[in-house]
């Protein structure tokens, strides 16, 4: 393995969950960092743990179980937070401490209102404290892309002189160009003398799509850590896609010189897992993981393959894991078969969610004559990974009858706690009945601010996966809920929206409005 490469430093579970309608709780969490340790990512962002009592544990959870990369927390300088990440990090096997200021001028005199003097005391206050809990350091200067390259040059050589090991320059609003940003990376590499085992970064979002671009140039000018997220998730436009930053590097040494070094055949899976907890799609059209990046529909191009792949080719399906055809297992499959399946999908569970998981399957194979990887990637993510506190309402029973032009009426029973209550309601076809019926029943009255359903394969015996966003006094849960009955898929995706909604407003002492007493 040559000593030179690019660290792959993955913030989805930190950047990527600040997206717009991303909202994980710890045990999905927890799948997706055991699928980046497989995958080799160098480090996990596991969240800013001063943030809230749920990104504490979190980063608690997944430091004390996931080894492999380094686990880092977030923190300002501020220090409060670089304990609270200091303690977060704490069990790891690597802990780092990831601690920024901003340093353009428009965030130190708007956001900060400090003087660039002050942000410099805070840089040494900061830094110095997180390395006296932590060996591994790391310092950010945020918006530094509008930052002023000799006030980067200070900060930069006295977060160094604190203790830092790593120095990240992000790209927060997405500003630069690629050219420009190379040059400034490297007017920033050339001004501090860093000794040799400090590691430069950059942190690019997209804004105007070129956080890729802008990451790649930066590695040519010399920096060794990139800062990016499965499927680009991340703030406003996301960040850096990793899986396309890891795949340049792979594909294009005459260009970078240096690669990363990540099991990229894990790429595609890691993407689909990340996909379906989030609720993010990935297009058909995105580059290395979309459904579509290794179709070829044109004859002309179908004729060039079958002469010569390279022809159109330039990365094999094989080299990012994407599978071509579907597999599909059925009631003749066995533990081995399916736990291998689990597996690949990039699940990691524990026993007695293997066992859970493995009857759902059984019993999914009575009601249809083949599984899917959708199907079980659905009955994991909707059924296994649910954690305690997001099951107060359990879908027992539902009926649903349509009268013409739309009408319907629902009766639904939920199991609240260990009471089961029974409503029913009209609406406007069977879904509005049934979420009218629920809101009855639950006694709140979030807003329905998006509602999908997908099937879960092409096959025409898919499931129906209905995934859906809840918004209430300023808190928004996604549910999700998969069945072989749409109608089913979409009660059980509201009930577990609603339990989130529940599990957000406790996790932050409040309670909803109306909320049923006891
Ligand atoms: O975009 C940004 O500047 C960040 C920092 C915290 C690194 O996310
Ligand atoms: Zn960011």
């Amino acid at each position: 393995m040559p000593e030179d490469w690019v660290r792959i430093f993955d913030t989805t579970l930190r950047d990527g969950e600040q997206s717009a309608g991303v909202n994980l709780n710890t045990a999905e969490k927890i799948q997706i960092a055991h699928q980046l340790a497989k995958l080799r990512v160098d480090v996990i962002e596991a969240g800013f743990p001063a943030a809230s009592p749920g990104d504490m544990e979190a980063v608690s959870t997944i430091a004390r179980e996931v080894r492999g990369p380094i686990i880092a927390g977030l923190a300002r300088t501020r220090s409060g937070d670089i304990e609270a990440a200091a303690s977060a990090v704490s069990l790891a096997a690597k802990p780092r401490i990831h601690t920024f200021i901003a340093t353009s001028p428009i965030h130190m005199e708007h956001k900060l209102k400090m003087t660039p003097e002050q942000v410099l005391e805070e840089v040494r206050r900061g830094v110095a404290q997180a390395r006296s809990l932590v060996p591994d350091v790391e310092f950010s200067a945020e918006d530094a892309s509008r930052s002023d390259v000799d006030f980067l040059v200070k900060v930069f050589s006295l977060a160094i002189e604190c203790g830092a090991t790593t120095l990240n320059i992000p790209d927060t609003v997405g500003y630069a160009a690629p050219e420009e940003f190379g040059r400034f990376v490297k007017a920033i590499l050339d001004g501090v003398k860093a000794p040799r085992e400090v590691i430069w970064s950059v942190h690019c979002h997209n804004d105007l799509g070129l956080a890729v671009a802008n990451s790649l140039e930066a590695v040519r000018a010399g920096v060794r850590q990139v800062e990016c997220t499965v499927n680009g998730l991340g703030e406003r436009a996301g960040n850096a896609s990793m899986e396309e930053v890891a795949m340049a590097l792979r594909t294009r040494p005459d260009r970078y010189g240096v690669s990363s070094r990540l099991e990229t055949p894990r790429l595609y899976a890691t993407s689909k897992l990340v996909s379906r907890l989030t609720g993010v799609l990935v297009p058909p059209n995105k580059a290395i993981v979309g459904e579509n990046a290794f179709a070829h529909e044109a004859g002309i191009h179908q004729h060039g393959m079958l002469c010569n792949r390279a022809t159109y080719e330039i990365m094999k399906p094989e080299d990012v894991g994407s599978p071509g055809t579907a597999l599909v297992l059925g009631k003749h499959s066995g533990r081995h078969a399916f736990l291998k399946r689990l597996d690949s999908l990039g699940f990691e569970l524990d026993d007695a969610q293997k066992e859970k998981a493995f009857l759902l399957f059984k019993e999914l194979c009575d009601r249809k004559k083949t599984v899917s990887d959708g199907d079980i990637e659905a009955l994991v993510v909707d059924e296994v990974l649910v954690v305690v506190p997001e099951r107060r309402f359990e879908l027992k029973e539902y009926s649903v009858q349509v009268a013409g032009r739309g009408r319907a009426s629902a009766s639904i029973t939920l199991r609240d706690g260990t009471k089961e209550v029974t409503d029913a309601a009209a609406g406007n076809g069977p879904v509005d009945a049934s979420y009218s019926t629920i809101r009855r029943l639950v006694g709140i009255c979030p807003e329905l601010s998006s509602y999908r359903i997908q099937a879960t394969s092409e096959r025409s015996d898919a499931m129906g996966e209905a995934v859906i966003t809840l918004r209430l006094n300023g808190l928004k849960a996604q549910g999700r809920g998969a069945s072989t009955d749409v109608i089913e898929s979409s009660i059980k995706a509201y009930v577990n929206a609603v339990n989130r909604l529940y599990a957000l407003a406790a996790a932050k002492g409040e309670t909803l409005n109306g909320e049923n007493a006891g």
